[in-house]
Formats: structure tokens, sequence, C-alpha cells
């Protein structure tokens, strides 16, 4: 086939002007991407429309042309849609499948399209395009689960339990102000991405394949147009850099390791030993062969899906490492580790959407659990220094105590004043019996950033306002 026939009868017709032999069959499958990066088949047309605007802006395509384009491209949309498109491995990707259809569907002109681009700062604005919007999904969905958080946190603002260090009953807490540490996690993890929104949606078109293009696009134009911040200011950076995927990446794997956390905490309170809460049934499921299990699967398959998505954090990392100015194929690799990120984050964020206003809180195993734990030790400690006790001393007298109640097998409060203070002390007198009261202990800690009630309601009070 000689360079100027037309591309219809053989698809790699477009690019193959310069060899003497067809591809190697399984080169040709190694080096497709076209199974993976339709996905970016809307983004790839919504480019090409704006490229052919500009085009037509800058006089390289006339009035007609640029309707014939537009058209064009408006019915393989269309085909795609309904399913009725042929994607041919052997025209590699997205961008050529889509161009070639082009071709077929209005001849000459469709040629003419791709003046002046480059496939390689075409596919750098689809990922940009794609991401961009997904990014906008996923945010709405913290919005979603940070609401959810703060209502679940509403009801639970006088809920006592116990606080936990290394996993052992420390200090009374309130549930509401535990779920507002989950807050904070997640309202970081949403200004994270939301900043990383800033450096995705920049515009690479018109970077052509490394150098820019004598054609000189009306890149201001393209941005606006595509509904991007600005453009990107060095062409050879744009095509080859793909830090704002890793980045986002970072986000979703950060986002990612805090719902661990809390799935965490929720398979472990969800336990028959805790019991603290509830899990809705239609969000467990049961054992094929112990009748009565009731497990927690959506927590533990979010807190596992975790890993995926630190793989695929590292997976782009590593494609990125090294790799010389400017587009290199290697880059192809980028959309199946982020395709996957953007997938997983999206699903791990609805499951907890769905399943945090449903937890249901056992506040009397909870508060139970507070007694047991010794956990008012550190107030009872804090009291003697307010009668003068220096700290070390108000330590030492509240650790033998404690050792009393655990020999005696009851709690703090239930010990007589003459054991409180131990031989040769009476700094502890009546009134202490009201501090060793978990709500008392929480009640205290009436300062920002502390568990009292007061508190809690006060910082979702302001939480509200700020999503
Ligand atoms: N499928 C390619 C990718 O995903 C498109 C860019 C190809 N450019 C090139 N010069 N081979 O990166």
């Amino acid at each position: 086939m000689g360079a100027n026939s037309t591309p219809k009868d053989d698809p790699k017709g477009l690019l193959r002007g310069r060899f003497s032999e067809a591809t190697d069959a399984f080169v040709e499958e190694f080096t497709a991407s076209v199974s993976f990066d339709q996905r970016l088949w809307r983004e790839d047309i919504q480019g090409s429309q704006a490229h052919a605007r500009m085009l037509n802006a800058i006089g390289v395509l006339t009035d007609a042309e640029l309707g014939e384009i537009s058209a064009g491209l408006d019915q393989v949309s269309e085909e795609i849609e309904a399913g009725q498109f042929k994607w041919d491995v052997q025209l590699e990707d997205v961008h050529m499948n889509i161009e070639s259809r082009l071709i077929g569907l209005i001849g000459d002109t469709g040629k003419k399209l791709h003046t002046g681009r480059s496939r390689n700062d075409q596919v750098a604005t689809d990922i940009r395009l794609y991401l961009r919007s997904e990014i906008d999904r996923i945010e709405a969905l913290q919005v979603e689960v940070l609401h959810a958080i703060l209502d679940l946190a509403e009801q639970n603002s006088d809920t006592i339990m116990p606080g936990f260090t290394h996993l052992q009953a420390a200090q009374p807490i309130t549930f509401g102000h535990h779920l507002m540490a989950w807050f904070e996690m997640m309202r970081r993890d949403r200004e994270r991405l939301l900043d990383c929104r800033k450096r995705v949606n920049q515009l690479p078109l018109g970077a052509a394949a490394l150098a820019g293009t004598p054609y000189c696009p009306d890149r201001d134009m393209l941005a606006k147009d595509l509904g991007f911040d600005g453009i990107c200011n060095n062409s050879l950076d744009a095509v080859s850099d793909r830090d704002f995927a890793i980045e986002f990446c970072a986000t979703a794997a950060l986002t990612l390791t805090h719902l661990s956390r809390w799935c965490e905490e929720l398979v472990l309170w969800s336990s028959q030993q805790f019991g603290f809460v509830d899990l809705p049934d239609r969000f467990c499921t049961g054992s094929s062969i112990m009748p009565q299990k009731k497990n927690p699967d959506v927590p533990e398959l979010v807190r596992g899906k975790t890993g995926r998505v630190n793989g695929h954090l590292i997976a782009l990392l590593t494609l990125m490492k090294s790799q010389p100015l400017a587009y290199n194929k290697d880059n192809q690799e980028d959309k199946e580790p982020l395709f996957d990120a953007v997938d997983t984050l999206h699903d791990c964020l609805t499951a907890m959407a769905g399943l945090i206003p449903n937890i249901e809180a056992n506040t009397e195993t909870m508060l139970d659990a507070t007694l047991k734990g010794f956990t008012t030790a550190t107030d009872l400690a804090d009291y003697l220094v307010s009668k003068g006790v220096p700290f070390r001393d108000a330590h030492e007298t509240v650790g033998r105590a404690v050792q009393l109640a655990v020999s005696k097998g009851c709690g703090l409060e239930a010990l007589e004043l003459s054991d409180l203070n131990g031989p040769g002390s009476e700094a502890i007198t009546e009134d202490v019996y009201q501090i060793l009261t978990p709500h008392g202990s929480v009640a205290a800690r009436n300062h920002a950033g502390g568990t009292a009630p007061a508190q809690v309601r006060k910082a979702i009070q302001a939480a509200r306002g700020e999503i």
C-alpha cells in the first residue's frame, strides 16, 4: 500500500507509510491499548471537537470542514454509545480507532483533524479530562461520607466509650468524638483531592508530539473550551509527565489507608468480643458452614482493597522513574493502574456512604467497657495534683489503687477513701467519686479539640458550616 492510498482498507495505513513490512502479529497485540483505553472515548471525542473548533478559528479548517468533522464525530459518538462501534486492535488505541472511523464516515476532510496534533498531547489531554470528572464524582462521595459521619457523631455526642491506646482501654471519650477523628481524616483527604485537581486541570493539547506545532494553536481557546484552568507551560513536560496521575493515586492510597483504619475498627467493634456496634444485615454476609456467622465483609474488603491502590501508586511511580523526556511508550501503562485506583476508591467510598448512617452504637456495652477498664485513673491523678500532690507521686498513688482494685475485682469508684489514699495520706476526699465517673471525666475535657460533649457538638456545628 502506497503512502497516498486511503486507510479504509488498510487500518495501519494511517501510520505505516515508512515501513516495508506489516507489523508482527504478536507485536500488534503487545503494543495495542485499545482493550483498556477505549474507556477514554468520550474525552477523546470531546478533545477532538475542541481541537477542530480551534483549527477553524486559526484558519486551518473552513467552516464547512468543521461542520463535517463535528457531525462525523457526533456520529462516531452515537455508534459507540449504541454499542455498534467495532473496536479494532489493529488500530492500536482509542485515538486511532475513532480517527479512522471518522475518515471512513466523512472521507478526506476527516484526515485534516490531526493537523497540529499528536497522540502524545491527545492522550495526555484525554486522561486529564477523564481524571478531572472522576475526581468530581469522588469528591461528591467524600462530601456524602463527611455528612454521614457528622450525623452519626451528633447522635452520639454524649455516648461514652473507652478511648484506646495500644488497643488497651485508656480514657473515657465520647463516640461522637471518636467519629469526629474520622471526620478530620477525610476532611484532609478531600482537601488533598481538590488540591490535586488543580494540577490535573491543565491543558497539554497544542504540545503536539513534543515540540509544539508551526500551526501556532490557540491554546487559551482550547483550555477555555475544555474547561481547563490553564495550559501546561512546556510542551515537553505536557506530553511526558504523569505526575498528576501519581498524585491522584497517592491521594487515593492515603484515603484508603484512612478507610482501612475505620474499617479495622468496625470489624473489631462488631465482633462478639467488643460488641460496641451493630452493622446492618444487608452489609454483612453469612458463612457457608457456620450458621451463626454474620461477617463484616464490607469493611473487611475495603480494608483489603487498600493494598491494591497502594500497589497502583508504586506501579505509577516506578513507571515514571528514570524516563527520559519526552513521551515514551511506557506511559501507555499509566491507564490500567489509574483506572483501577479510581474505581476502587469510588466503590469503597460508596460502601462507606451506605454503611456509616446504618451503624448502631450499643451504648450500654460501650459504657460497660469504659467502667471496666480503670479509664478514669488519669482523672484520679489529675485530682491529686489539684490537691497539691506532685504529678509523679500522684501517678504512683493511683497505680497502687489500681493494683488494689484489680485484686478486689472492682472498679476504682468502689474503693474506700482509705484504700484510694493509701497509708498516711488524706489528700483524697469524698468529692473524688464524681470525677471517677466516665461522664465526669469527659465533661472535664472541655476545651477545643477535647472530648467533652459540648466541644463535640461545637466541632460538629463548625464542620457543618465548612463542608
Ligand atoms: N496509546 C498511547 C498511550 O496511551 C497513545 C500515545 C501514543 N503515542 C505514540 N507516539 N506512540 O500512551
